[in-house]
C-alpha cells in the first residue's frame, strides 16, 4: 500500500512538471512565442510604439528598426523588456508607468517573432 501511495506521488509530480508553460520559461529552452501573446503584443505595438518605430516595426523617423537581426541593447526577452520598462538614453521613453508587466512580455514576444 505504501508503494502505491509513493507511485501516485511520483505520477502527480511528473504531471505537474509536464504542465509547465512552454513559452521559454525553462532556463535554456529555446524561445517560443505564444500566438495569443503575439496577437496582443501586436495591438499594443500599434497603440504605443508604431508612431516612433513605424507601423511594421522597420523603423520610423525617430525609432530604430525593430526587425533588425541585432539589437543595440540585446535581442532577447529580458533586454527588450528592460528597453520598454526603463527606456533607453537615445530617446526611447520608459513605459513602466503605462504598461502592465504582462503587456511588456506580450510586446517582447511580438517583437522577437518578427525577425
Ligand atoms: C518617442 C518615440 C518612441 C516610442 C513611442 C517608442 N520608442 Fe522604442 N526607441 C525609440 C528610440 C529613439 C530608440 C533608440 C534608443 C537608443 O538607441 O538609446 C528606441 C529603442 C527601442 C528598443 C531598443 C532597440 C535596440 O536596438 O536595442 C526597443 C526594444 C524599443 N525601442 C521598443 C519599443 C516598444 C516596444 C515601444 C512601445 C511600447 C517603443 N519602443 C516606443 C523611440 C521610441
Amino acid at each position: 500500500m505504501k508503494a502505491m501511495v509513493l507511485l501516485l506521488i511520483v505520477v502527480f509530480g511528473l504531471t505537474a512538471l509536464a504542465g509547465c508553460p512552454s513559452n521559454g520559461g525553462h532556463g535554456g529552452a529555446p524561445f517560443k512565442s505564444d500566438p495569443r501573446h503575439v496577437a496582443m503584443g501586436k495591438q499594443l505595438y500599434a497603440a504605443y510604439c508604431a508612431a516612433c518605430h513605424g507601423a511594421t516595426a522597420t523603423g520610423g523617423v525617430v525609432g530604430p528598426d525593430l526587425q533588425a537581426s541585432r539589437f543595440k541593447y540585446g535581442k532577447n526577452k529580458t533586454a527588450i523588456s528592460q528597453s520598454i520598462l526603463k527606456g533607453r538614453p537615445g530617446g526611447m521613453p520608459a513605459f513602466e508607468a503605462h504598461l502592465k508587466p504582462d503587456e511588456v512580455t506580450y510586446l517582447a514576444e511580438y517583437l522577437l517573432q518578427l525577425h
